[in-house]
C-alpha cells in the first residue's frame, strides 16, 4: 500500500534522475571486468553536511605509522608503507591481527588528509583511489561483485543529542551486488555492525534505469538504499529507538553526487584452495598487496588514560573507538547475502529505512 512516505521517495526518484541528466564521466574500461559489473555499478549520494570524503589509500598510509597493541612503533615495519608492501605487517602482531595503523597527527586537529577528496561536479573525488572493487566469480555469469569504500575517519554521529561518540580513523564499508547469469538480483548495504539486503528491482535508479542509488550516511558513511533518517543503535547494545541516528539526502537537499567507479581499482577474489587470493582484474595493473593485510586500518581505541578520550555515560560508548579491519575481513565468500553473522538475513522487497 504507498504511503504518504512512499509517494515522496518516488518525487525523490525523479529529481534524482533529471539531476543525473548532465555530468557523469564515461565508465572506466578494464580488461577481465565484465560489462553488466560497470553497467550496474552503484551511484552514491554523499550528504551535505559531509566533512570525511572518500580518501586516497596511498595517502592514508603517507599519514599513519603502524603500531602495536601497546601504542608502540613497530620495529622493523617497512618505510615507507605502500599498498605493495602492507602485508608485510602481517608478520607483527599476531599475524597482522594486532597492527594499527596509527594517524602521525593529531585527529582532534583535523588534519587536512583525514577529510579525503570531494567528488568533484562530474562525480569524481579527484585522483584519490578510494575504492577496491572485488570480483567473487561463482561460474556462469554468477558473480559477488562488492564496492568496498574507503574513507580516512569516520565521525561518529551524537549520542542522546548531546555527545559525539564512535568516531575513528579509516572506514571500510561496502555494497555487494549479487549477479544471477550476469544480472543483478539483490544488494547488501552495509551500516555498523550489519547492514540491509534489498532487491535490485526495487532500488532508485539513475535516468538509465541501471545504477542504483547509495545514499551514505553523514559521518558514519553508513550505506542506505533511500534518503531520510535512520535510526542505529550501538551495536551489541539493546539501547531502544532514537539513542543514535543516521543521516543520508539526496541532491534536492545539496547531497553531492560521487561515482565509485571514477575512484577504483578492479579485482578478483578466490579461496578455493583455502588460500585468500586477490588478482587484479587486468593482469599486473592494480597492487594487490594491501588487500593481504590482516590488521587495522586507524588507531587502537585510546585508553582512558589519554585526554582526547572521552567515556560517554558509564562504558555505554567512547569517543574514539577503534579503527577497523579491511576488505578481506569482509566475508567476500558468503552463501546468502548478508554475511554470516548470526542476524537474520532478510531480503527485503519494499524499499524503506
Ligand atoms: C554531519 O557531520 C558533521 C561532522 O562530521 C557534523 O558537524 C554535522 O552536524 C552532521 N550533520 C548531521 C545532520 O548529522
Ligand atoms: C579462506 O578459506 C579458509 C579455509 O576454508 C577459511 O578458514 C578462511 O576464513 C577463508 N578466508 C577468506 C578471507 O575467505
Amino acid at each position: 500500500m504507498p504511503s504518504g512516505k512512499s509517494i515522496l521517495w518516488h518525487a525523490g526518484l525523479l529529481v534524482a534522475g533529471a539531476s543525473l541528466a548532465s555530468g557523469l564521466l564515461e565508465k572506466p574500461k578494464v580488461q577481465g571486468v565484465p560489462q553488466y559489473v560497470m553497467d550496474y555499478a552503484p551511484l552514491c549520494y554523499l550528504h551535505h553536511q559531509e566533512l570525511y570524503f572518500p580518501s586516497d589509500l596511498q595517502k592514508h598510509l603517507d599519514n599513519t605509522t603502524p603500531k602495536d597493541d601497546n601504542f608502540n612503533k613497530i620495529d622493523g615495519a617497512p618505510s615507507p608503507l605502500s599498498l605493495t608492501n602492507l602485508n608485510k605487517l602481517n608478520d607483527y602482531g599476531d599475524g597482522g591481527k594486532n597492527v594499527w595503523l596509527t594517524a602521525n597527527d593529531d585527529i582532534t586537529k583535523d588534519p587536512e588528509w583525514i577529510k579525503g577528496a570531494a567528488p568533484d561536479c562530474d562525480g569524481k573525488a579527484s585522483d584519490a583511489i578510494a575504492v577496491a572493487v572485488i570480483m567473487v566469480d561463482k561460474g556462469d555469469d554468477n558473480m559477488d561483485v562488492f564496492f568496498q569504500y574507503f574513507y580516512s575517519y569516520n565521525w561518529g554521529g551524537v549520542v542522546l543529542k548531546a555527545f559525539n561518540a564512535g568516531n575513528h580513523v579509516g572506514d571500510w564499508e561496502q555494497n555487494m551486488i549479487r549477479f544471477e547469469k550476469g544480472k543483478p538480483t539483490y544488494v547488501w548495504y552495509s551500516q555498523h555492525g550489519n547492514g540491509q539486503a534489498f532487491a535490485y528491482d526495487i532500488l532508485e535508479k539513475d535516468k538509465d534505469g541501471q545504477r542504483f542509488i547509495n545514499y551514505v550516511a553523514n559521518g558514519s558513511h553508513a550505506n542506505y538504499a533511500v534518503s531520510g533518517s535512520h535510526d542505529h543503535t550501538i551495536p551489541e547494545l539493546n539501547l531502544g529507538k532514537g539513542i543514535l541516528m543516521d543521516y543520508t539526502d539526496g541532491p534536492k537537499d545539496g547531497a553531492k553526487l560521487w561515482d565509485p567507479l571514477q575512484n577504483a581499482y578492479f579485482y578478483t577474489f578466490s579461496n578455493s584452495t583455502g588460500k585468500p587470493t586477490f588478482t587484479s582484474a587486468e593482469p599486473g595493473k592494480y597492487p594487490t598487496e594491501y588487500l593481504d593485510y590482516l590488521g587495522k586500518w586507524g588507531d587502537k581505541q585510546y585508553p582512558k588514560s589519554d585526554k582526547r578520550q572521552q567515556e560517554i555515560l558509564g562504558g555505554i560508548s567512547y569517543k574514539f573507538v577503534g579503527g577497523p579491519t579491511g576488505p578481506i575481513d569482509k566475508q567476500l565468500v558468503r552463501k546468502d547475502v548478508c554475511p554470516d553473522n548470526g542476524n537474520p538475513c532478510i531480503l527485503r522487497h519494499i524499499i524503506g529505512p
